[in-house]
């Protein structure tokens, strides 16, 4: 089915859940030699997760006029990183939890040398899906593996993991907390989005530009969801460990603020995500609604 943006968003979602699904599958079966690994990778990326990543990677290829098609690399390859973050994440060493995706965590169905691997293997894997040749040209291909190799080191996703493990037990200044969340988790929001823009060659820079404002919004919003639902859902709702922010003494939006002036939070930086969109067309409605999605249900 070709995507177009009039169908609803959670049809949309659907849609880029099941493409998402369909090409990891494909790639952890085409490259992992060892059976024991491959399993493991299996576990780490094909027990469910929102494919949040994926999603805004094709919002916004859909946003700029692009196609699903040549956006599938991008979608790939970011949801390839962010899970061997959670398996990491996850890890005795990091937070020790024993749940993730409503399952046990890899270090737990299989052991932590595995667990480790697994992260090592997906965040390879990424970097090789997005560099094999493409309809994209080179060029722009090297740009998107140079972002996306950014979000996700020192500079990015494992620098926010590092500055959190350092934070625990610690009072963070609301300043302080919002760089550790931008890097943590909305790195990787922001190289999804600007991936997606880019997968399409017409996108000048003006959008992109654009595309990042939304996607710095859209990705501080996701983590202070990420901290409120942490205290206010379920463990057998989020599929992962309630409460374990607060096991671990993290700082989080909660702590600092309280839940309600938390979600007030949220709220507004989506409402900040939906207004750095205001001079894209009615093909940017996905990113729109999506934004709107993430801090819904939180009041
Ligand atoms: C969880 O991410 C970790 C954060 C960065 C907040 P998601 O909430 O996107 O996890 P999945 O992929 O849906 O499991
Ligand atoms: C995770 O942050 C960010 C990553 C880079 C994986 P959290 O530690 O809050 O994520 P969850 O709550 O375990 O999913
Ligand atoms: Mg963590
Ligand atoms: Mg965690
Ligand atoms: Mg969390």
């Amino acid at each position: 089915m070709n995507s177009d943006f009039t169908q609803t968003l959670p049809s949309f979602m659907k849609q880029c859940e099941q493409r998402a699904n369909d090409l990891l599958r494909r790639q952890i079966v085409a490259h992992a030699p060892s059976v024991r690994l491959r399993e493991a990778m299996e576990h780490a990326a094909l027990g469910g997760g929102k494919r949040l990543r994926p999603v805004l990677v094709y919002g916004s290829a859909l946003a700029v006029g692009g196609t699903l098609d040549a956006a599938d690399a991008a979608a790939s390859a970011v949801e390839l990183i962010h899970n061997y973050s959670l398996v990491h994440d996850d890890l005795p060493a990091m937070d020790d939890d024993d749940l993730r995706r409503g399952r046990p965590t890899v270090h737990k169905a299989f052991d932590e040398a595995t667990a480790i691997l697994v992260g090592d293997a997906l965040q390879s894997l990424a970097f090789r899906v997005l560099s094999e040749p493409s309809t994209i040209a080179p060029a722009t291909q090297l740009r998107m593996v140079q972002i996306l190799s950014e979000a996700a080191g020192e500079l990015g996703m494992v620098g926010g993991q590092s500055l959190d493990f350092d934070a625990m037990g610690k009072l963070l200044s609301l300043e302080a907390l919002e760089t550790l969340h931008k890097l943590k988790t909305g790195a990787l929001i922001r190289a999804s989005v600007a991936l997606g823009g880019l997968s399409h060659a017409g996108t000048t820079a003006v959008q992109l530009q654009a595309l990042d404002n939304y996607a710095l919004n859209v990705g501080l919003a996701f983590q202070v969801r990420d901290d409120i639902l942490d205290v206010t859902s379920d463990t057998a709702t989020l599929g992962k460990p309630q409460g374990s922010d607060r096991k671990s003494n993290k700082p989080t939006y909660v702590s600092l603020l309280g839940v309600d002036a938390a979600k007030d939070k949220a709220t507004e930086l989506a409402e900040t995500a939906i207004a750095a969109l205001a001079d894209f067309p009615p093909e940017a409605d996905h990113l729109r609604e999506l934004a709107s999605y993430i801090v819904s249900r939180l009041h």
